[in-house]
């Protein structure tokens, strides 16, 4: 009989050029949360530090903004087609027992992402373009006369609830990473085990196998 091999079948999942942009887009949400936290209340004010001071963060926040929002865009165009929903979706959420219980015999084969992934995309799609329309607002340094004072204590509520919205969705971005076993590696290496994708995506696996996208 021969020997099982050693190594684990590994599939690939994410190109290079994805990871980098995968990763820039995550460093700056983490780099806007802490300078933004800073900003918004005075017992976190201590954050600012991390940046050189009030002054710097303010001047560097927004900055950091827009590499989030470019950055997003990169991860928008390369994934929306993945995240399109699609009837399956639907029976998957209704089944969000089975989901949280592991019984995935029980849910239907997945695509590339899961409705739960998908929700989290199109929900983090329309909270950057709220939180970089808003921010644009009350931009002062460069923006000031475009909008009135109305506008701009609006724009700053509106920023406000979006930016913490935002680090709630984010948080079950990584929760969910870390939760399904064996996904991190596939933004860090690129690639996941045979048995990763035919377990949690085997839909894709199957699409993978008969010549499908590879990104
Ligand atoms: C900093 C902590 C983060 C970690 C540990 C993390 C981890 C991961 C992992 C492991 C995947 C692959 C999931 C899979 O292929 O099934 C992924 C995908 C993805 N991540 Fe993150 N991520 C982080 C932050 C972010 C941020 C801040 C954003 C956007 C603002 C983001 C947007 C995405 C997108 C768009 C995908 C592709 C999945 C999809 O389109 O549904 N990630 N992430």
């Amino acid at each position: 009989m021969a020997a099982p091999p050693k190594e684990p079948i590994t599939v690939s999942r994410y190109t290079a050029a994805a990871r980098l942009n995968h990763w820039i887009t995550a460093i700056s949400l983490v780099l806007l949360a802490i300078s933004g936290l800073s900003l918004f209340h005075p017992s976190l004010f201590f954050l600012s530090g991390l940046f050189g001071g009030g002054a710097s963060a303010r001047a560097i926040h927004p900055w950091i903004g827009v590499v989030l929002f470019f950055g997003f865009c990169g991860l928008f165009i390369r994934f929306f087609r993945a995240n399109l929903w699609d009837r399956t979706d639907n029976v998957w959420l209704s089944k969000l027992r089975d989901v949280l219980g592991g019984h995935e015999e029980n849910l239907p084969e997945v695509g590339k992402y899961n409705a739960g992934q998908k929700l989290v995309f199109w929900l983090m799609s329309i909270l950057i373009v709220v939180l970089i329309s808003s921010g644009l607002v009350i931009w002062d340094q460069y923006f000031y006369g475009y909008t009135t004072i109305d506008q701009k204590r609006l724009a700053v509520l509106i920023h406000a609830i979006a930016a913490v919205t935002a680090i709630c969705v984010w948080i079950v971005h990584v929760y969910a990473a870390i939760w399904v076993r064996g996904t991190i590696r596939a933004m860090t290496r690129g690639s996941v085990t045979g048995g990763w994708a035919w377990r949690h995506h085997r839909k894709w696996l199957r699409e993978l196998v008969s010549g499908g996208p590879k990104d």
